[in-house]
């Protein structure tokens, strides 16, 4: 669902004045979002705007998970050209890449040859809301980078939480805001003003376009993404980057008050709005 004529990708570059035919085959089927560092040194987006990404954010994160991720099944949700699902592969993990943009999974599949990935990497296209409808578990999901694109990012959440059984990587913009207040029990209408304190969870509504991106609809701030997380039965178990989460599931049954059929329902009438 779009806001108006859909734009895409800001952050997406072209290799500049390719020369050798790898450099020529990685301009035509540019612009690339993921700076992939290919087996022989070349890079696919060498002059990306926001540095070596996401290598810089992966050095951190990979410190967080599990040395080795052998046997592991591992879903890369929005897994663009694929940059986190050919290094958890790399860990010992068999991944599936999911992404709605056949764009960026062609340049998966291209990138995954050249890594001799192939056998243990598979990419499709797919979108985020259809996983509801597919009975597949994974011992981790990857869901970086999406959350905020989404019209309905909690349907997608509580969806996410139910697709895997070790560890969630999430990410998503925010708003500036650390600040983190003592969830209420019961806020009184009166008191509403409450609300209006910096650790209260609050997620901004972006009307028209984010750094020139009009698919950019959400920003919460720090206590929202604890919050929203919490409500979907999930716990934090650490923070390897600036807007990155590390979660597991919560031990509170009680947090969870529907039933994956109304998930599937929800999705189902998603899928119909966007598609029908
Ligand atoms: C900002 S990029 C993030 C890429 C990667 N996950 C990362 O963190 O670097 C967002 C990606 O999510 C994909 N995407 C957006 N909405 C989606 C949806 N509803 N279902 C599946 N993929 C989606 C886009 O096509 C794009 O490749």
């Amino acid at each position: 669902m779009n806001k108006t004529e859909q734009t895409g990708e800001t952050l997406e570059t072209f290799i500049s004045n390719p020369q050798t035919p790898l450099e020529r085959k990685i301009f035509s089927i540019g612009p690339w979002f993921h700076n992939l560092h290919l087996p022989d040194g070349t890079q696919t987006a060498p002059n990306h705007p926001l540095g070596d990404f996401p290598y810089f954010k992966w050095k951190k994160i990979s410190e967080a998970l599990p040395e080795s991720l052998k046997g592991w099944r591992v879903l890369d949700i929005g897994c663009n050209a694929g940059f986190y699902s050919f290094e958890l592969a790399k860990m010992g993990a068999n991944v599936t890449g999911i992404d709605l943009d056949e764009h960026y999974l062609r340049q998966a599949r291209w990138a995954a040859r050249q890594y001799g990935l192939d056998g243990r990497v598979k990419f499709r296209k797919m979108q985020i809301y259809d996983l509801a409808h597919s009975t597949a578990t994974y011992d981790m999901v990857i869901f970086m980078g999406v959350f905020y694109h989404l019209r309905y990012p909690l349907l997608a959440l509580d969806i996410v939480a139910q697709k895997f059984k070790k560890l969630l990587l999430f990410q998503t913009l925010t708003m500036p805001g650390e600040e983190v207040m003592e969830p209420v029990e019961d806020l009184p209408i009166e008191k509403r003003d409450l609300m209006l304190s910096p650790g209260w969870p609050r997620m901004a509504f972006i009307e028209n376009s984010l750094a020139g991106d009009n698919t950019n609809w959400w920003a919460p701030n720090h206590a929202a993404v604890d919050a929203m997380l919490r409500s979907s039965g999930l716990k934090t178990i650490r923070r390897p980057d600036h807007e990155v989460y590390l979660c597991t599931h919560s031990d509170i049954d009680e947090v969870i008050s529907y039933e994956p059929d109304e998930l599937s329902s929800a999705a189902n009438s998603v899928r119909r709005m966007i598609i029908e």
